[in-house]
């Protein structure tokens, strides 16, 4: 079934995102965003990231219509994040997708935003199932075994801090500035110490992840040793984080069969993480999807695309939609 063209809205938490996305082709992916109004916090600021939304949502909109060569008319259906994130900001989204719905009489499609990341890989290849996804973000961090299209079960979680919540709190920490992650991934370009090791959570027991221990780790070792220069903390926790994440992954990997391994989410940009799973998947036999960095980082294709496999199932979307800061996938 052809899902016909998609607008998709994402403004869970800094960046204004919207895609548009015609059957299975990504016509415009456009995404303002707002790293220079929070950078000097040191990270979101909710009140700012909905002022700033509502700011830039219509020009937003706007120019992805623009870059797609569409206009309203074209459109089939509207999809838009309505949770989880921060309340404020999927406000701005949600009203907006709900006045282009209404004025157009467009179905909508309210979209989980962690069903978004997992079909960031889906925009650029068939995923083959059942698939092991790693979902890795700044709020979330958690794997999910797709056993058939739609059907999610989650095989492991987070006890503590998000993976890319570390990353933005050690950025912090070294002054590395915001966002943390990709300021962590230039700063740890040095050689690894092997004298250097910060603790893997949870190194042998589950499939539950936990980087709370990591980062008191790295804060402790930090006051005690100012000597010490950025470069070797940096590729240090990047390795103990990134490890963190694989034993985990390759646990369940060990545990039942997959035809795949996908990862999603803003973490998944990181190159040693794109590699580690590359080599594990290989170890396996089995395939890797690994999302352009573009659709890793929160984007509004993604979103379009998880709304796609809903109408491709059917679903004939809703006609109101309320935000869902706490929704479960
Ligand atoms: O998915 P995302 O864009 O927004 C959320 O849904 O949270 O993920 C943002 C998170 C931030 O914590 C950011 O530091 C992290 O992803 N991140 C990275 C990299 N790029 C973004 N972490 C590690 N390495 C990167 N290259
Ligand atoms: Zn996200």
């Amino acid at each position: 079934v052809d899902a016909g063209v998609i607008l998709g809205i994402e403004t869970s938490c800094d960046e204004t995102a919207v895609a548009v996305l015609a059957g299975t082709e990504v016509r415009s992916s456009i995404i303002h965003s707002q790293v220079e109004i929070h950078a000097s916090f040191g990270g979101v600021v909710p009140e700012l990231a909905a002022r700033a939304h509502d700011q830039a949502i219509l020009e937003t909109v706007g120019r992805a219509l623009v870059d797609a060569g569409l206009g309203l008319e074209d459109l089939d259906a509207i999809a838009v994040t309505n949770g989880p994130g921060l309340p404020g900001a999927l406000m701005v989204g949600v009203a907006s997708a709900q006045g282009l719905a209404l004025g157009r009489g467009l179905p909508l499609y309210p979209v989980d935003h962690m069903e978004g990341h997992l079909f960031a890989a889906a925009l650029e290849a068939a995923v083959a199932l059942p698939a092991l996804v790693l979902l890795v973000s700044g709020g979330h961090t958690e794997m999910i075994a797709v056993e058939s299209p739609g059907r999610y079960r989650l095989v492991g979680r987070t006890k503590d801090d998000a993976a890319g919540e570390a990353f933005d709190k050690i950025a912090r920490l070294l002054d590395l500035g915001y966002p943390g992650g990709p300021a962590i991934e230039r700063a740890a370009a040095g050689e690894v110490d092997p004298d250097l090791v910060f603790p893997r959570g949870m190194r042998s027991e589950g499939l539950d992840f936990s980087f709370s221990g990591l980062k008191t780790s790295v804060m402790s070792f930090v006051r005690t040793h100012p000597e010490v220069g950025v470069t070797p903390i940096a590729t240090a926790f990047q390795l103990a984080a990134i490890d963190s994440l694989m034993i985990k992954v390759e646990r369940a990997l060990s545990m039942a069969p997959y035809a795949s391994l996908v990862i999603g989410g803003g973490v998944a940009a990181n190159e040693l993480l794109r590699d580690r799973v590359r080599e594990a998947a290989k170890v396996y036999g089995i395939a890797s999807a690994i999302p352009s960095k573009r659709y890793c980082t929160d984007n509004g294709a993604m979103i379009a695309a998880a709304a796609a496999f809903h109408r491709s199932l059917g679903d004939p979307g809703v006609v109101a939609v309320d935000a869902d800061p706490q929704r479960m996938l």
